[in-house]
């Protein structure tokens, strides 16, 4: 399964990609928002830091299919080939997808609550879609389990679309989703420290540090040079 960070602050980003195996960035306007800065720039500076090779992710805002075809050609010639646009599964979204997918620009179908909006997003040709698996959770039905249907859909209908997991509030999620081989995940940088964040790792690293400080009287290997 890829990982990707669904967030844009290049400081967070920064940090996760010293840390975890990520494969790239995914945005969407609200995310924009939420760093208080020109959209346009911070999209050039994840990129610039990510590399050309890294699937970059960002969201037509325009609310008709032209205008969404136009967002889309302007993000892509913005920051690269391997830049996909965000188009949500609705009429006009399904519509600028299909238009998209003859101009060679890959496209994630989002906002996805249902199975039905998954799989018309990747009949229209999207390489990606992005189910909602908290906030389906929140209305009362189970996230894992429409991905899991959306996975099936895919599958059966010899789709060639990958689900990108999306909006998660816990580990719990994520590791559901990875054990049911999902294509790819994305989560914010909170999300992704959670994933490793518990008492007894830290524990058995800080047992172990102390054990062998108490037998040499060094903290490494190292300091015994
Ligand atoms: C990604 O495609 C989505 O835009 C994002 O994960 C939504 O997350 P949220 O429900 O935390 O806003």
């Amino acid at each position: 399964m890829k990982l990707f960070i669904d967030d844009a602050h290049i400081e967070d980003i920064k940090r996760i990609y010293e840390y975890y195996p990520v494969d790239g960035v995914t945005t969407n306007p609200s995310i924009l928002y939420k760093t208080g800065k020109n959209p346009l720039e911070t999209l050039k500076e994840i990129r610039a830091f990510i590399g050309p090779d890294a699937e970059l992710f960002a969201q037509a805002v325009a609310e008709d299919a032209e205008g969404m075809v136009k967002d889309a050609r302007f993000i892509t010639e913005l920051v690269g080939k391997n830049t996909v646009v965000k188009i949500p599964s609705t009429p006009e979204g399904f519509k600028a997808i299909m238009a998209l997918k003859k101009e060679g620009i890959r496209t994630c179908g989002t906002v996805v609550y249902t199975p039905m909006q998954a799989y018309l997003a990747a009949k229209a040709g999207a390489s990606y879609v992005a189910p909602y698996v908290n906030r389906i959770d929140n209305m009362g039905y189970d996230g894992v389990k429409v991905v899991a249907e959306i996975q099936e859909i895919l599958k059966n209908n010899n789709m060639d679309c990958e689900v990108l997991a999306a909006s998660f509030k816990n580990s719990q999620q994520v590791m559901e989703i990875a054990r049911m081989g999902c294509g790819s995940a994305t989560a914010s940088p909170s999300v992704i420290d959670a994933f490793v964040r518990n008492a007894a790792i830290d524990g058995a690293v800080n047992d172990f540090v102390s054990d062998f400080e108490k037998l040499t009287g060094r903290r490494t290997m190292t300091d015994l040079k």
